[in-house]
């Protein structure tokens, strides 16, 4: 079966978006419906609130009626075959973007079993399912995660892959090639893969943002709970890096301009943006469809190309928060690098993105979310 085009204006397009209850997935389907686009969420909530997907639609419009119709949502798993025949029956679906998946990397170590099957299997059962309803179209959460210990800084995206050295990791590692070898077994396939660096950040409207379950495990998360007094003081992962204050050094990104990377990549599908010159895995490039949509694998890091210490963000956080949030310096956590950070060249002349807002924005957004929502959607209305 041929692909469904992407060929076509956001208002004609319909996206799946896996997972879109969740942080990334619902800053996602907020710019997706300011640009136009319908969307249908699966999401089993495993991981997220409905209540986030109603924010969404406080966001985006005060039509009840019409954000209803363009944004549906249905409680369902991705391993669940028969559901996703349903709702790709029930919907004229052009494309996926594919966020559903655990990612507590800790977690992946004690419960690797319910990582691959989860993510894997999911993974799986949906391209089947997709591919069986014409839709090939997919655009995949991947992860910086992908390059390990890197090879050089700024990473681009013709740094060496390393192996993960967790079940999560090894994750992302392995669905990149599965939807790699799809593109190889049937040229029809038009797949996207983004490396993620470090989402953080909120909708500056306070509404929505992430919601870890228990004590969080990343650094943002963290320093906000402490800003609104539920955790003491930041655990600092050791101060003997080799960077310039001897804390570790990360790309941190505003999620909602990672949001807008993946409208960008949708553009670039369709073949509206890019330069049109071989991308992607070398001779997997692809070359464009009839409709002059691409074909192929490519392959974006989204970041914002600048690295800020563990220190950094403390003293952002504290100044978007007004007060002095306090540290204590702990042993190196297992598996930590010193610095990591993107070369985003490639996204920036081949889907014309680029990062805009900084870190002290960042803070400023996840704060005004924390702050206004210190129990996430636990107690919201
Ligand atoms: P998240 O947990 O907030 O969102 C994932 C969503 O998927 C949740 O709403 C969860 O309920 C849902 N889900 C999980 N398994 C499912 C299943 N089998 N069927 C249906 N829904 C399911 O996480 P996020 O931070 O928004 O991450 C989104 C994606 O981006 C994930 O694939 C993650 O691995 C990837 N990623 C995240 C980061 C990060 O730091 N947040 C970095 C790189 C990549
Ligand atoms: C950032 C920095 C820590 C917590 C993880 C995943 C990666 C990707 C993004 C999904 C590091 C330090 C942290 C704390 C600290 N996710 N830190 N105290 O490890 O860069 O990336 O999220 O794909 O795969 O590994 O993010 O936020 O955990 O850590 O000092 O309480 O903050 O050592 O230098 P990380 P993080």
């Amino acid at each position: 079966m041929s692909n469904k085009s992407l060929a076509k204006t956001p208002d004609e397009t319909c996206i799946l978006v896996t997972g879109g209850a969740g942080f990334i997935g619902s800053h996602t389907c907020v710019e997706l419906l300011e640009q136009g686009y319908s969307v249908v969420v699966v999401d089993d909530l495993s991981n997220s609130s409905q209540v986030a997907l109603d924010r969404v639609r406080r966001i985006t419009g005060t039509d009840v009626a019409d954000q209803m119709h363009r944004l549906v949502f249905h409680k369902a798993s991705i391993l669940d075959r028969q559901a996703l025949d349903q709702i790709f029956a029930e919907h004229s679906i052009d494309a996926i973007i594919h966020f559903a998946g655990f990612k507590a990397v800790g977690e992946s170590v004690s419960k690797p079993l319910e990582y691959y099957w989860n993510n894997i299997a999911g993974t799986l059962v949906l391209c089947d399912v997709a591919r069986g309803h014409g839709v090939k179209n997919i655009v995949f959460s991947s992860s910086a995660t992908v390059y390990g210990e890197p090879e050089f800084i700024p990473i681009t995206e013709d740094c060496p892959k390393h192996t993960a050295t967790n079940p999560y990791g090894q994750t992302k590692s392995m669905l990149e090639q599965i939807l790699t070898d799809l593109y190889v077994g049937d040229n029809e396939w038009n797949v996207v893969l983004l490396r993620y660096f470090n989402p953080i950040g909120a909708h500056e409207s306070g509404l929505i943002g992430e919601d870890p379950k228990g004590i969080p495990n990343n650094l943002v998360p963290y320093v906000a709970k402490v800003a609104v007094g539920k955790l003491e003081a930041v655990g600092v992962f050791g101060n003997d890096y080799p960077t310039p204050d001897g804390t570790g050094v990360r790309d941190y990104i505003h999620v909602v301009d990672l949001a807008r990377g993946h409208v960008a990549a949708l553009n670039w599908m369709g073949g509206k943006v890019g330069t049109g010159k071989a991308i992607g895995l070398g001779s997997l490039a692809g070359t464009p469809a009839e409709d002059g949509t691409r074909r192929g694998v490519g392959i974006f890091n989204l970041g914002t190309g600048t690295g800020s210490s563990v220190l950094d963000v403390i003293k952002a956080f504290s100044a978007a928060c007004g007060k002095e949030l306090p540290y204590v310096i702990k042993p190196r956590r297992a598996g930590d690098i010193a610095t990591n950070y993107a070369a985003c060249d490639k996204a920036r002349t081949e889907l014309g993105w680029v990062a805009e807002y900084d870190l002290d924005r960042m803070c400023q957004d996840s704060w005004r979310w924390q702050s206004r929502n210190p129990d996430g959607y636990a107690t919201a209305q």
